[in-house]
């Protein structure tokens, strides 16, 4: 095929890394560079930005950065060029995640177009659902989606598995909350009411006051001891909506690239469906309980996310780094 009117492989670079800038991170640490060199972009992982108490492997900030991979590929394709993508091109470069080139002209597809719709409308939810179903043919289609990244989406159907995974949470979440170095770093992430900071949670991303679900998924304290978050939550919305997880048959920094890679694929495939997530990651964030829900609740694949899916009318507020700070 010739080359898209108008388009370049230039601008589908410059798309693509304008684009990855709203993929979802850990705490919205954002924990990603990107150096473009003609038609070629560099991504790597910024580990200054790793969270070091909660993720001192790096496994979150790679899922993380695996959710900004697929968010250049799509958008590079809507853009008009095929992706092509190295992974971990380089074993002397480990910070260098991946290099994507803008490859053959292509007409995006009616897919593509509907996933690039959604990059930057989709938030995370932090609170109960309002009960409006998920239906079923979206969840499988959802799995799919998953799949063909190298993951795979379970959704948890057994009603003591998801009391288990709420346990686990609650569990998860108070003891971090009284350790004292996982509740500071919770705390640096947390981006004060009109703050002007590009990075951490904003306080319009959670509710002030979110309504128990039942069973009850603890969330994060972004607010410590102030009172932050948004008012506007809708307080009936007690509906946990459907509980998954995602895992990945290894644990190499791979696999949590190729599940970075499925989640915002996941996401944005059930944003266009009017479809939100609601995240727990605390739980995988302790050794010995990520083990646990591994070997009892994944038949031993490696949990990488629990979430929550379902409707939500609430607005939440979303902050992202400037391009300028993210090109190296
Ligand atoms: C690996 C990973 C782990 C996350 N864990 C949590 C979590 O435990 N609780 C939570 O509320 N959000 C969690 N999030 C969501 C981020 O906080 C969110 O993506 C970020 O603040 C940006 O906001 P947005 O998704 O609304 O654009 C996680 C995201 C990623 C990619």
């Amino acid at each position: 095929m010739n080359r898209p009117p108008g388009r370049s492989p230039r601008t589908a670079v410059e798309a693509a890394v304008e684009a990855a800038r709203w993929a979802p991170s850990v705490h919205n640490t954002q924990p990603w560079t990107f150096a473009v060199t003609g038609e070629e972009i560099s991504l790597r992982a910024d580990a200054d930005r790793r969270l070091r108490v909660a993720d001192d492997e790096g496994r979150e900030m790679l899922v993380s950065c695996g959710a900004a991979l697929f968010t250049m590929r799509v958008a590079m394709r809507q853009a008009g060029y095929r992706p092509v993508v190295r992974i971990l091109p380089d074993p002397d470069r480990p910070a260098l995640l991946a290099v994507v080139t803008a490859g053959e002209p292509a007409e995006p597809d009616e897919r593509t177009s509907v996933l690039v719709a959604e990059i930057e409308r989709r938030r995370t939810h932090r609170a109960g659902f309002t009960g409006l179903p998920v239906p079923d043919r979206l969840v499988q289609a959802l799995v799919r989606s998953a799949a063909a990244e190298g993951a795979r989406l379970t959704p948890v159907r057994a009603p003591e598995a998801v009391a288990v995974l709420a346990a686990l949470t609650q569990a998860a979440q108070g003891v971090q909350a009284r350790n004292r170095r996982f509740s500071l770093e919770v705390i640096r992430w947390a981006r004060p009411p009109g703050s002007s900071r590009t990075d951490g949670v904003p306080a319009g991303g959670y509710p002030l006051q979110a309504a128990r679900t039942e069973p009850h998924f603890a969330q994060r304290d972004y607010a410590w001891r102030h009172r932050w978050g948004s008012t506007g939550a809708d307080p009936g919305a007690t509906d946990p909506g459907v509980v998954a997880v995602l895992t990945t048959g290894g644990d190499t920094r791979e696999d949590w690239l190729a599940a970075g890679q499925a989640l915002q694929r996941v996401l944005l495939h059930a944003c266009a469906y009017g479809v939100s997530a609601a995240f727990h990651t605390q739980v995988l964030e302790m050794r010995h309980l990520r083990e646990f829900v591994r070997e009892e609740l994944c038949s031993g694949e490696y949990p990488q996310m629990i979430m929550r899916l379902g409707v939500t009318f609430d607005a939440k507020d979303a902050v992202r780094r400037p391009l300028d700070d993210l090109l190296d």
